[in-house]
């Protein structure tokens, strides 16, 4: 399936690198070489999974989907036809998109859905991009199965900072239901409760042996004795983070969020939904078959969760096959000390363009509400604490998507969509940690609204995210579109200006990071990519309970500081 795919790209990239016309703004790129075309169909398959069976939305009939190779610098064209009868987009997941934030996905921030029927064309470069990314749906919780890798190899002759790996191999994670995702969303938004926990996570589509009727729907990567493997690991989960461990292996962590990494070895991992990251693992140990596990990181408490791990196998050229695999350990569920160990070890091989001077300042509360229940049936209270609907928010905002893009309400100054007064730092102080009142509606309230912050060209922004207690504390998976960002410090408890030690030599370049349970994480970035950015926690339970927000970039001077005209097949409303 991968290789005819590949074939087929690789014949199709050749005849329109031939005679495909650069846009606009890609004059001005240091053209990788190539323009990649693919053709992405959005198709409903049947699959059956843990004995039941379900229609699921994919793209090209693939689960996990297509993966996209290309090389730094390279222009990537992937037509996208709906053939499914529901909505959809697809986002590139940390993909810069430079002057380019109409190929950007997000339903309702940068575009309206591609309809059924119909087609959209993203456009973009992967400038000075290199690494392991993934695409996804961005619309409901499509993401589930709508999802694949980026793999971009670094410029010909430019080798890896680290040792060639004998053979590489993608391995995407992710949650499965049994229901259909977007009546799991809609159940979950009427009941104004939790999600219920996954029936099982997976390893490339594959749950294991753990689950019920999984025995042998089990993902296996072979590997020879001797060699070194790169893993590419990518978390497509929706509503949980994962731990992750090779049983006997240690895990040489070179490369996260698609920047290069001092390297530095583990045996365990965490990984937040919306991260990649890349290991070398030697296969140094007895010949045998050992377990990979993908099990559960959850940090907030009473939420019931899924704790059976999803298991694919290592297995050696030569194991026998009736050996049983050899357990991978986990840490326990909510090992923090693992998770902040492991952000404390995360450096940047090299850090430029860090910004040492800041124009803009701000301090955005991540975390829960309880809003009051507006249910039709007064005695019927809702599934949330106290009789509430859960919500979750930034700076007590919980966001609101307008019913067209806001990229389109900005660029043709359209009026009444969005306001620009989401604010730089809370409303209210208060011991964000430890002094909200759990499990009083009234006082766990957000403000409901489609807000957006405005940043010049150019500035230079500090950004505390500082979590907070309200209903639970909890470590969100934070990520901003359309940036990496710096970041440069991060604690438990509350944020304190004047004890907080921020790291302003090699911290880690991400898109995503998860702000520690009950703490916070200090980025910087240098806002010089003109367009609307969502940022948002990249749980979907928290995204669609509010827990987002947008920046709006202005366009600087000149053709390469200003975001270009919407492309002509540009979605309608
Ligand atoms: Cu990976 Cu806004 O998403």
């Amino acid at each position: 399936m991968a290789l005819s795919s590949s074939h087929h790209i690789l014949l199709l990239s050749f005849l329109l690198s031939c005679y495909v016309p650069l846009g606009l703004a890609s004059r001005h790129w240091p053209v990788g070489g190539s323009t990649r075309f693919y053709d992405f169909k959005v198709q409903t398959i049947r699959v059956t999974k843990l004995c039941k069976t379900k229609d699921i939305v994919t793209v090209n009939g693939m689960f996990p989907g297509p993966v996209i190779y290309a090389q730094e610098d390279d222009r990537i064209i992937v037509k996208v036809t709906n053939e499914s009868p529901h909505n959809a987009t697809i986002h590139w997941h940390g993909v810069r998109q430079r002057l380019s934030c109409w190929a950007d996905g997000p339903s309702y921030i940068t575009q309206c859905p591609i309809q059924a029927g119909q087609s959209f064309t993203y456009e973009f470069t992967l400038f000075q991009q290199k690494g392991t990314l993934f695409w996804h749906a961005h619309i409901s919780w499509l993401r589930a199965t709508v999802n694949g890798a980026i793999v971009i190899y670094p410029k010909t002759g430019v080798p890896y900072p680290f040792p060639y790996p004998y053979e590489e191999h993608v391995l995407i994670f992710g949650e499965y239901w049994h229901k259909d995702m977007l009546q799991l969303e809609n159940e979950v938004v009427a009941s104004g409760g939790s999600p219920p926990p996954a029936e099982a996570y997976l390893i490339n589509s594959h749950p294991g042996p753990r689950y019920n009727c999984s025995a042998t729907d089990v993902y296996k990567i072979d590997v020879v004795p001797g060699k070194t493997y790169l893993l590419r690991l990518i978390s497509a989960s929706l509503n949980m983070e994962h731990f992750f461990a090779i049983a006997g292996h240690k895990l040489t962590i070179v490369e996260a969020d698609a920047e290069y990494t001092k390297p530095f070895t583990v045996d365990r991992l965490m990984i937040t939904p919306g991260q990649t990251i890349n290991v070398l693992v030697k296969a140094d140990q007895p010949i045998d078959r050992y377990d990979m596990a993908v099990g559960p990181y959850m940090s907030a408490q009473n939420v019931t969760f899924q704790n059976i791990s999803a298991i694919a196998h290592f297995q050696y050229t030569g194991a026998t096959l009736d050996d049983l695999s050899l357990p991978a350990q986990l840490p326990v569920y909510n090992d923090n000390l693992v998770v902040n160990t492991n952000l404390h070890m995360l450096r940047s091989l090299n850090a430029t363009n860090l910004p040492s001077e800041i124009d803009a300042n701000l301090f955005f509360t991540v975390g829960l509400n309880v809003d009051e229940c507006h249910s039709s049936n007064p005695n019927k209270s809702c599934k949330g604490p106290s009789g509430g609907v859960l919500a979750a928010s930034m700076n007590n905002v919980s966001f609101v998507k307008p019913n067209i893009s806001l990229l389109q309400a900005y660029y043709n100054n359209i009026n009444g969509l969005y306001t620009d007064d989401f604010p730089g730092v809370p409303l209210k102080t208060y011991d964000f940690v430890n002094g909200a009142p759990n499990n009083i509606p009234n006082n766990t309230q957000s403000l409901i609204g489609t807000k957006v912050k405005v940043l010049e060209y150019g500035s230079r922004v500090q950004l505390i995210l500082q979590n907070t207690g309200t209903v639970t504390t909890e470590n969100h998976p934070i990520h901003l579109h359309g940036y990496n960002f710096y970041v440069v410090g991060y604690g438990t408890g509350n944020y304190n200006p004047m004890s907080a030690k921020l790291n302003l030599a090699d911290p880690p370049y991400m898109n995503t990071i998860g702000v520690p349970v009950g703490g916070w994480a200090a980025i910087r970035f240098v806002a010089d990519n003109p367009g609307v950015w969502f940022m948002h926690c990249h749980f979907d339970v928290h995204l669609t309970w509010g827990l987002s927000m947008a920046f709006i970039v202005k366009n600087g001077e000149g053709s390469l500081e200003t975001l270009p005209h919407p492309p002509a097949d540009l979605p309608k409303c």
